[in-house]
């Protein structure tokens, strides 16, 4: 293909080596893997390890590739973070943003530790403190799973300044976009824009939204105000179905005060259905909004849906995805259908500099205007081709990243011809 992006970098950098303490290393802890693996055609460009021997945090940025701009992706603090899954978050990132046509690239960053910690402010500080070199001017801190606004709000404390960091408090000028449902919103948009495109009428579909979390509850707001019958909902407590619909409106405010509990409460004395009956009920549109590889070939072969939109990232294993494909399914991968909250991002990333604070009625139309486009272009690509939906984005994506990166000069004319093809 093309020769490794030149300039990569891998960085370990050790903060607070004590003079008094001798310093401690577990020789078990190295394993085989060598971070050179990580790297390939696309990037990752820069891998930053960092650790503090007062507090115990582990950390590492990875910036993917910067051919389109500066790597933006968010912050994730969890007790099983390993390098390769920053890695791998960071690749995601880079062809989101090019799918979506915005100019970042792609990075990560994450903690390894428990988010619960009692210490979680002072390994948050001491992280920001580590890549105080990389952040803002190659890196912005964001949100992801185990950090919320008001752990972004102790980076912009530490680091000293509102640029560091995107996912703020409102009271700091951040725009909370799990608060205002936006990339649920966007699910729905993108739902609404295909079902159109496959002649399935949304007024009365009858909807399944797995995982009814932050992008699950605000996909069922939007698409039952669309007119769409949400028949059934699931979390990790169980499924709750109703044939006639279920009243979305008072499981959404229920959720806000009583969060999971809140289906549960709805069920009553007949309790709820198990957790994986909902990838079972009859619907028209499927939305996994949980987690991931919950779509097998099993599920992907018996699934009534003529729709399903990805809500959650990776929901679909490579073989489902190909038997939906087969069996004429319409799927709006993942990147495509849950690239809302990147959008709000990247409002966010402006407001950082700013006085005023973002419009949220601008993010919700850009949103709905992109999400539309992309997911309707994505199916009309995967028709020409044969190709399947998720394939079709991909190679949308990286037609973007190779032609930046070719302008960049940093490809073969052998590459550079695949562009001109794609
Ligand atoms: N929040 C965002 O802006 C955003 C953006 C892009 C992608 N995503 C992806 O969307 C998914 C959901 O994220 P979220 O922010 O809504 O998380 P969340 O924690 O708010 O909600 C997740 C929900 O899924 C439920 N759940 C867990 N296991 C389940 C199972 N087996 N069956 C049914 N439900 C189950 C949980 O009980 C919870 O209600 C994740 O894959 C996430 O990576 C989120």
């Amino acid at each position: 293909m093309f020769p490794n992006v030149p300039g990569a970098e891998a960085v370990h950098r050790t903060h607070g080596a004590g003079d008094d303490q001798p310093p401690r290393r577990s020789e078990d802890r190295v394993s085989d893997t060598d971070l050179f693996d990580l790297m390939d055609d696309w990037g990752p460009e820069k891998i930053v390890c960092v650790s503090d021997r007062r507090t115990g945090m582990r950390g590492v940025l990875v910036i993917d590739n910067t051919a389109r701009g500066m790597g933006k992706g968010g912050t994730r603090m969890s007790a099983t973070l390993t390098v390769g899954e920053v890695a791998r978050l960071a690749r995601t990132m880079t062809w989101k943003w090019a799918a979506v046509d915005l100019f970042y690239g792609g990075a990560k960053a994450g903690i390894l530790g428990d988010p619960r910690r009692a210490d979680k402010e002072a390994v948050l500080r001491a992280f920001a403190r580590a890549l105080a070199d990389e952040v803002p001017a190659e890196y912005v801190f964001g949100l992801d799973m185990g950090l919320a606004e008001a752990d972004a709000a102790i980076f912009v404390d530490e680091l000293r300044s509102r640029g560091v960091a995107t996912g703020l408090p409102r009271a700091l000028g951040g725009t909370p976009y799990d608060q205002l449902g936006i990339t649920g919103y966007g699910v729905a948009e993108a739902a609404q824009a295909v079902a159109a495109d496959i002649d399935l009428p949304l007024v009365g579909a009858r909807v399944v939204i797995q995982g009814f979390g932050a992008v699950g509850a605000a996909a069922a707001a939007r698409l039952s105000e669309l007119g769409a019958r949400v028949v059934g909902v699931s979390n990790a407590l169980g499924t709750l179905a109703d044939p006639d619909g279920l009243d979305v409106a008072a499981l959404t405010a229920d959720r806000v005060v009583a969060g999971d509990e809140a289906l549960r409460a709805a069920a009553g004395a007949g309790g709820l259905q198990h957790v994986d009956a909902a990838l079972d009920l009859d619907c028209d549109i499927l939305v996994p909004a949980a987690r991931q590889d919950v779509i097998d070939a099993d599920v992907a072969a018996r699934t009534s849906a003529r729709l399903v939109v990805e809500g959650a990232n990776l929901p679909t294993s490579d073989d489902a995805r190909r038997i939906l494909h087969d069996r004429g399914v319409a799927v709006v991968p993942d990147f495509i259908a849950n690239a809302g909250g990147i959008i709000a991002a990247a409002y966010s990333m402006d407001a950082r500099t700013s006085a005023f604070v973002v419009d949220t009625a601008e993010v919700f139309a850009t949103v709905s205007e992109k999400l539309r486009a992309n997911a309707v272009e994505v199916l009309a690509r995967s028709r020409r081709t044969g190709a399947t939906t998720r394939q079709a984005a991909l190679d949308m994506a990286q037609a973007r990243v190779l032609a930046a990166m070719e302008l960049r000069g940093q490809c073969p004319a052998a590459a550079v011809s695949r562009v001109g093809a794609a």
